[in-house]
């Protein structure tokens, strides 16, 4: 895969880091810690009327999924309790408030799975999900994510020195979801940049389904032309190019969105920790558990949100039929009700599920992959680049951002033209 080498730095600058305009609307001038804010309301409340970031004092912008709704209710979950209760409730919380239906729909990353409720849903999630289970995590590393991950090492290597968020781990997860649908490596940023643009996403992506209709490959573009979906009347059917077009806008945003930051906070983390770092470096099954606190210490996306489907009374609070519920998911994984010392980054505490990935029906398709991509990413760092460190002289890196969090930046000094450089 050397065409990687026509990944255009700049472009992916502009793409991925949170300063920049991609992100301006998520939120990205938020730049303070917002744990005390949502410890102080959960302490008064496990539910507050409002919206998330005005609750927690930022005025915007800050658009996400369920915003900004100005013409409904909205509130925001704060404890574990409460937010576990509306992910177990998806009759009374549901993901959308009108049917969506892919086959007929415009296409839209609204008009995709993310946003059916029940047996739709369900019948979607049924057609992929085999490509998703833990087992197929070698089978993504194999056919992406390793060459990825070398390659754009390759890139760096013998210079010494790098910028780890953005030039490393921000390309790894696009170019994982698009090769997954057989997109070539210079066409991967144009599909980031069209993220809001289905139309050009489809350009690409026609050939290539047709391609695949007549000749299958190994990968998930002919896992998805190929799929046999069984409605509701019994009737099995392939899938419509609309259907597939809608599945593919979804996986190539939530694939190349999220892992990449929570990439960033973690190696954040353990590079601020020389001694935790050291201890990874010697065992790497810590990795697994560095991965996992930062996931619950900093999710990258903290809120997801739902529609009430009827009036609600809960926890002491009014919620009128089709207000919209915002789940705070990462205040929920610092509640000390479920865990001591909930703001301390400690890989060694009791193991116990989190909210980084969600959890009901709508629970992260993809956290497998995510997996594997942070564990491939990582180890592959500490592996080919020895003595890696932050950069003393450069700016520390910082998390930022409101519903989008990411480091600023990581810059870091290695040993180069040292022989355990070479690829394993
Ligand atoms: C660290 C990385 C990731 C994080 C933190 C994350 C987080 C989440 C969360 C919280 C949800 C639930 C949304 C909700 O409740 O409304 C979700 C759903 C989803 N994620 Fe991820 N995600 C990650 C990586 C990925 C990757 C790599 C893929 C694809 C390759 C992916 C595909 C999806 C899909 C398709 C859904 C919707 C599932 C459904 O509606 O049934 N995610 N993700």
């Amino acid at each position: 895969m050397t065409e990687l080498g026509t990944l255009d730095r700049t472009r992916i600058r502009e793409l991925f880091d949170l300063r920049g305009p991609t992100y301006a609307l998520l939120g990205g001038s938020y730049h303070d810690d917002p744990y005390p804010v949502w410890h102080r309301l959960r302490e008064q409340a496990p539910v507050h009327p409002g919206v998330l970031h005005e609750l927690t004092g930022f005025e915007g912008p800050a658009m996400f999924v369920g915003l900004p709704e100005p013409d409904r209710e909205h509130f925001t979950t704060f404890s574990y309790e409460a937010c576990e209760a509306v992910y177990r409730a998806p009759e009374t919380f549901a993901q959308w408030p009108d049917p969506v239906d892919p086959a007929v729909g415009e296409l839209s990353p609204v008009n995709s799975m993310l946003f059916m409720n029940g047996p739709g849903h369900k019948r979607y999630r049924g057609l992929v999900q085999p490509s998703f289970v833990p087992s197929k995590a070698q089978w993504w590393i194999r056919n992406w994510v390793e060459e990825a991950v070398h390659t754009l090492i390759d890139g760096i290597v013998e210079d010494g020195h790098a910028e780890l968020n953005v030039d490393f781990c921000a390309a790894i997860p696009v170019l994982t979801i698009t090769g997954s649908f057989g997109i070539p490596v210079e066409r991967a940023l144009d599909v980031r940049a069209a993220i809001l643009a289905p139309m050009e996403i489809v350009e690409i992506l026609t050939p290539i389904v047709e391609s695949r209709r007549a000749n299958p490959q190994d990968d998930l573009i002919s896992i998805l032309v190929h799929a046999e979906m069984k409605d509701e009347d019994g009737t099995v059917h392939r899938l419509s190019d609309a259907e597939i077009y809608s599945f593919a806008l979804l996986l190539l945003a939530a694939g190349s969105g999220t892992t990449w930051k929570q990439m960033g906070i973690t190696l954040h983390l353990l590079l601020q920790r020389p001694e935790l770092l050291a201890a990874v470096r010697e065992d790497r099954e810590a990795l697994r558990l560095v991965i996992k606190e930062s996931l619950r210490w900093m999710p990258t996306d903290p809120m997801f949100s739902r529609y009430t489907t009827k009036d609600v009374d809960f926890y002491g609070v009014h919620m009128p039929k089709g207000s919209v519920v915002h789940i705070n998911l990462a205040a929920a994984n610092r509640d000390p009700a479920r865990w001591d010392r909930p703001d301390e980054f400690d890989i060694y505490r009791a193991q116990k599920p989190t909210f980084a990935f969600g959890s009901g029906p709508h629970v992260c398709l993809g956290m497998h992959v995510a997996f594997a991509e942070l564990t491939t990413a990582i180890g592959a760092l500490l592996d080919r680049l020895p003595n890696l460190r932050l950069d003393p002289a450069a700016e520390s890196p910082r998390i930022i951002g409101m519903y989008e969090r990411a480091a600023t930046e990581i810059p870091v000094l290695f040993d180069a033209g040292d022989r355990r450089n070479a690829r394993g």
